[in-house]
């Protein structure tokens, strides 16, 4: 396939080169935020599963660079159609009485990012980017120290230490087509991400991660609900429908009373949490699956938390995100007049197919010497 050919479809893979973004997932970043408003009042921000770096750019652009993009080019929009609305004399009655531009975008002060991958990733300014595991527990006192140089682990412990605003995590195994299996890899880089981001923080802050919709999903929604406020699934427009990708994104993280994050029991999955002495609060793995004589399967998760009223089942609601008028990223588009096909931004600095790359390419490569040899 030409690259002309994946640039008609695939509109994002196009728009991202044009835009000079590393990877197409930008727009997923950027469209999350047009429903969600993800940076307003954020300074410190923690990318997991970094590599390339086109979500560590949007961090940039919005917090680092003062850009235009994302939720404020949404409003920005929105305010010129309107006010093109008023010139022709067709405002809504609903704006009639005021309409406020909104304010415009500028760079904030002390921010702190740090990216995090298992691959090297290009440098982007202002980023601190670190080469490590999300799985292991030794990333996060590598994290607090990135995130300030007088962390000091001896002294403070990860508990008493929640700087971070906005933990994001875009984790992806490497795929193996087996849909269980990745599903399963997947929901532990999950797991891993959220546990990280329990420890690290702040009451208030927001967790945004991707996830596969496999069949239990709705356990790790309840588990979410039981440490944030609002907890939504979202689908961006950029993200194929075809794909069983989708993203969570939790709001205002609120960890029940004597709730300790700890890796040595991450979300309390050895132990229960001891509340009032005596009770325990659920968030243990205890689960049982029962399937109901309408066919509806109950995952019932624990005993209770505080704030829930006897039914533990709960589903988050679903949001489909990014503007109509943008592309569909299941179609196929027209290439503008005089399109020439870009070369992508920052190609992978390396891949873990490279040496399969470079063996195949020592041997003849695919079609070469290899089919000629053998006399094919
Ligand atoms: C879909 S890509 C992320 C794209 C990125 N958000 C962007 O916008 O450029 C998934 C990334 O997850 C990383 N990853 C997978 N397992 C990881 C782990 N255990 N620790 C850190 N990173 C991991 C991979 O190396 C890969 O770069």
């Amino acid at each position: 396939m030409g690259k002309s050919s994946k640039d008609k479809r695939d509109a994002y893979y196009r728009l991202a080169k044009e835009q000079g973004w590393r990877a197409r997932s930008a727009f997923k970043l950027l469209q999350l935020d047009e429903e969600f408003n993800l940076f307003g009042d954020v300074t410190r921000v923690v990318d997991l599963c970094a590599a390339p770096g086109s979500w560590s750019q949007v961090l940039s652009r919005i917090l680092i660079q003062g850009q235009t993009v994302g939720r404020a080019a949404w409003e920005d929009k929105r305010y010129q159609e309107l006010r093109r609305l008023r010139e022709a004399g067709s405002l809504p009655e609903e704006y009639r009485s005021g309409l406020c531009a909104p304010p415009s975008s500028k760079p904030r002060k002390d921010v702190k990012i740090v990216a995090i991958d298992l691959q090297p990733m290009s440098p982007l300014e202002g980023i601190t980017c670190l080469k490590a595991d999300i799985t292991h527990p030794s990333t996060i006192p590598l994290l607090l120290k990135a995130l300030d140089p007088s962390y000091d682990p001896m002294s403070t412990s990860i508990e008493a230490s929640h700087p971070v605003d906005l933990v994001l995590s875009d984790g992806a195994p490497d795929v193996t087509g087996l849909h269980d299996l990745d599903i399963y890899v997947q929901s532990q880089l999950l797991w891993a991400a959220l546990n990280l981001a329990l420890c690290v923080l702040k009451p208030g802050g927001k967790f945004v991660a991707k996830i596969f919709r496999g069949k239990d999903v709705d356990l790790l929604y309840a588990q979410l609900k039981v440490v944030f406020e609002g907890v939504t699934v979202s689908k961006p427009r950029s993200s194929r429908a075809s794909s069983v990708e989708a993203f969570i994104v939790c709001t205002d993280f609120r960890p029940p009373r004597c709730f300790r994050a700890s890796l040595d029991s991450p979300l309390g999955a050895r132990n229960t949490l001891q509340q009032n002495g005596d009770k325990d609060l659920a968030l243990s793995t205890e689960r049982s699956r029962i399937t109901r004589d309408d066919g509806i399967i109950e995952l019932i998760v624990g005993s209770e938390p505080q704030h829930t009223d006897g039914d533990i089942r709960w589903i988050a609601p679903f949001l489909a995100c990014g503007d109509l008028s943008s592309f569909d990223a299941d179609a196929s588009h027209k290439l503008p007049e005089g399109h020439v096909s870009l070369d992508p931004v920052q190609p992978p600095t390396a891949p873990p197919y490279k040496t399969a790359l470079e063996e195949r390419k020592k041997m003849g490569g695919a079609y070469g010497k290899t089919k000629l040899g053998t006399g094919i």
